[in-house]
């Protein structure tokens, strides 16, 4: 740990091994029929729900988000999940006032799987003092910073991707980082792959040995940094498309559309998070995703948040200044935070985190990257 200026890096060497948004019908997924085997043999203990206001919710849901389940019995299991996930929604509500909780396409996972299919498979989610070889740069000043900034205003952002029943946000987020700075470079905007990333990268962290990429099991944008270094550079989504599943590297260099030359962290502070984001371009962020699961809207700021157990890896694009509220409590600053869930999670695809707190962890595991011009 380093004093002074903020310059502190306690960091999660955990993989981020992301949250894993599923549409159509669980069932496919075998890991999650094991997981929803295990953890409720008896639907028939939710006929109570029958006929109640919950299972209404249900079926407007079920419609909502093309929902199908193929037996009665995964029908009535899924239902008492999804009540189970009214009440969590409404608990979220009561400790996070300024953002809107409900109903989202996670309303049929549980938390036991939505957790165990995000939470720390490798590092257990514990906490290492961790110090990057890339060591941050000077402070940057922070008096002239506006008082709101997006750099979706400036054609910096991509289109909200949708990483699938794989975690593989770690790649979402790298991709989003270059894919800014290469705009920022260039003025072109390009699509990178992430299904680079899945498929051949299985970097380790240098402090923390056994924390690897690992294509859908999770990594860390550091780390694919890392990679993309030593491979030469990442080819367009084009050229080597998403799958969300991790097959064998088609990597070809002479492919390459971006080199990567360097990349550094971030301090802590969340002043200098911003000045960084103005002044050098979208930057890759690890947060505690633990609030996600019912976000739809407004400025989520909860009560408490942990903020250790950074599991989940997405893009800062922008902050606000006064956050829209529809309660009238969220005039608070926020942070534009872009996710790979799809557009139709949370606020188009976005989450919008309260700023200055250290919400969620959202500023301990930040990372900028640059390209190479030549
Ligand atoms: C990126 O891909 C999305 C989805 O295919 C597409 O809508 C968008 O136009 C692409 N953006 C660029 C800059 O190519
Ligand atoms: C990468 O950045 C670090 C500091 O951020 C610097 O010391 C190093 O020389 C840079 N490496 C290259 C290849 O530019």
């Amino acid at each position: 740990m380093k004093g002074g200026g903020g310059l502190v890096y306690a960091i999660v060497a955990a993989l981020l091994t992301c949250a894993l948004p599923l549409h159509g019908n669980p069932e496919n997924d075998p890991k999650i029929l094991q997981v929803t085997e295990n953890y409720h043999p008896d639907h028939h203990y939710n006929n109570h729900l029958l006929g109640t206001a919950a299972e209404l919710k249900f079926i407007n849901f079920m419609q909502e988000y093309g929902k199908e389940y193929s037996t009665r019995a995964e029908y009535l299991h899924r239902l008492g999940i999804f009540a189970k996930n009214l009440i969590r929604a409404a608990e979220h509500q009561a400790l996070d006032p300024t953002a809107v909780h409900g109903v989202t396409q996670f309303s049929d996972v549980s938390e036991d799987e939505f957790e165990r299919m995000y939470m720390g498979v490798k590092g257990g989610g514990s906490a290492a003092a961790w110090e990057n070889e890339a060591v941050a740069t000077a402070e940057m000043e922070v008096g002239d910073l506006p008082e709101s900034f997006d750099w979706r205003w400036r054609g910096a952002v991509t289109e909200v991707k949708m990483q699938g029943t794989c975690g593989s946000c770690w790649a979402f987020s790298t991709t989003g980082a270059i894919e800014g700075a290469n705009f920022i470079a260039t003025g072109k905007l390009l699509n990178l792959s992430e299904q680079q990333l899945v498929d051949c990268d299985h970097s380790c962290d240098a402090k923390e040995k056994t924390a690897c990429d690992d294509g859908c099991s999770g990594g860390l944008m550091t780390n694919a940094y890392k990679y993309l270094i030593n491979a030469g550079g990442i080819e367009e989504e084009t050229s080597y498309p998403y799958t969300g599943k991790k097959g064998e590297c088609k990597f070809r260099s002479e492919k390459v559309a971006v080199k990567v030359a360097n990349f550094t962290t971030i301090p802590v502070n969340e002043d200098q998070i911003a000045a960084y984001l103005v002044h050098h371009g979208p930057l890759a962020v690890g947060l505690n995703a633990v609030f996600m699961q019912t976000y739809i809207g407004g400025v989520s700021c909860p009560l408490i948040c942990g903020k250790k157990w950074l599991n989940h890896g997405v893009l800062l694009v922008g902050y606000g200044s006064r956050g829209f509220s529809i309660l009238r409590l969220g005039y608070k600053p926020y942070w534009i935070i872009k996710n790979s869930w799809g557009k139709r999670w949370g606020e188009n695809g976005y989450y919008h985190l309260c700023k200055g707190h250290g919400m969620c962890g959202m500023n301990t595991m930040v990372s900028a990257v640059m390209t190479q011009t030549s």
